[in-house]
């Protein structure tokens, strides 16, 4: 028997709770194969929280989070917040939580499914064997760097100052690098550093971890190269590691390699192996309730904890087999089937995936 770890549950709003209950589903499928012990905290959190609470992340739900092991969230938002102020708007939840827990890097793997490559607006022989992780660097960059209106000599102007400093640059490296480890060991270091400082920085610190990794095949790739190659050949990629702005353009194309976003999952990560994990998703107020959404990406996220919060990997891949297997027999939740008569619905996807897990 494995030690007791402990998981926050803050499943939010809209199709977060569906989702979040068949992901559940399979993390209890697994304590039944491998002898797993997990504890489940919920709590509120998002615009249920608002309207209970008063806040959409309150302390109890944060202190909840702090004393876990790893967090799994749903989604948060809906029309009926949309009009708020902005502290009581469920995505003001969302940056409150990442920075309470001290998460500086957002992780997106893309991997097409053979059974779905015909979805994507790829070809399927561009698409063949792509299986890729994007590891973006989420606290600092022209996101967070100082913004000014001021007047030129030529009228007003706008300005975004991009900042990096050598230990946000480090934290995040080591972080994908380690990744690189437990994967195939090619790392790509995305940076524009024929232009900028911030990249040259960038580069020079990548440079200097390498070594604590001979193992790992490095590359700098420059942002605008990868943004091609990425459609050309993305198969080339194992795991990308960039800035904040770079990354948030490079992981959504990325997620496009792969056709629906009821199939991706995420995680964000702090210091040492604690993590929060998602779909990339949101609330989907439009299917809400309905019992229609996918929970493929819920329960790809429960794979991507197992394997960088707790080195389940044995168990990772199970969940990860028992999906592919599942949509190769031809089971199609409404948002990846082509034929929108057959569908099935959340809960019937979820029994599926957890009939088909064997060790
Ligand atoms: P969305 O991702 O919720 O939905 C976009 C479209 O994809 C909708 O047509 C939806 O029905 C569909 N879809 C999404 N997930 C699906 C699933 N699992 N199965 C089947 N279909 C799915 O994005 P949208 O509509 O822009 O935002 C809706 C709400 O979610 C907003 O309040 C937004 O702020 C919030 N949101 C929250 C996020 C989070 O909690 N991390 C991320 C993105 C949006
Ligand atoms: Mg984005």
């Amino acid at each position: 028997m494995s030690e007791v770890k402990k998981i926050a549950v803050i499943a939010g709003d809209g199709i977060g709770p569906e989702v979040v209950g068949e992901a559940i589903k399979v993390m209890k499928k697994t304590e039944e194969l491998f002898g797993f012990q997990f504890e489940f905290e919920h709590g509120l959190f998002g615009g249920i929280a608002i309207d209970e609470k008063g806040t959409p992340l309150p302390q109890e739900t944060l202190d909840i989070c702090k004393n876990a092991d790893a967090v799994l969230l749903g989604a948060v938002g809906g029309p009926k917040w949309d009009n708020n102020s902005k502290e009581l708007r469920p995505e003001t939840g969302l940056l409150g939580i990442r920075k309470a827990l001290g998460l500086f890097s957002n992780i997106r793997p893309a991997n097409v499914f053979d059974c779905l490559k015909e979805a994507s607006t790829l070809k399927p022989e561009v698409l063949e064997g792509t299986d890729l992780i994007v590891v973006r660097e989420l606290t600092g960059g022209i996101y967070f760097g100082e913004k000014f209106r001021r007047e030129g000599a030529s009228g007003e102007e706008a300005v975004d100052t991009c900042v990096y400093n050598v230990q946000e640059i480090e934290r995040i490296v080591r972080q994908a690098f380690e990744i690189a480890m437990t994967r195939s060991k090619r790392l790509a270091s995305v940076d524009k550093a024929n232009v900028l400082e911030t990249s040259r920085l960038w580069r020079e610190v990548v440079n200097r971890i390498a070594p604590e990794y001979p193992e790992v095949e490095l590359e700098h790739v420059l942002v605008d190269n990868c943004a091609m190659q990425l459609l050309r050949r993305p198969s080339s990629f194992d795991v990308i590691v960039t800035e904040n702005m770079f990354g948030d353009i490079l992981s959504d194309e990325a997620a496009m390699l792969t056709g629906s976003i009821g199939m991706l999952s995420s995680a964000s990560l702090g210091e040492g192996s604690f993590g929060l994990y998602e779909p990339v998703h949101g609330s989907a107020p439009d299917i809400a309730g309905q019992g229609i959404s996918n929970p493929i990406a819920t329960i790809l996220s429960v794979a991507l904890m197992y394997r960088l919060t707790f080195g389940y990997h044995e168990a990772a891949q199970v969940i990860e087999d028992a999906v592919k297997n599942v949509l190769d027999a031809g089971h199609r939740t409404g948002d990846i089937a082509v034929d929108k008569s057959t569908a099935i619905g959340t809960v019937a996807m979820g029994d599926l995936i957890v009939a088909a897990m064997t060790k």
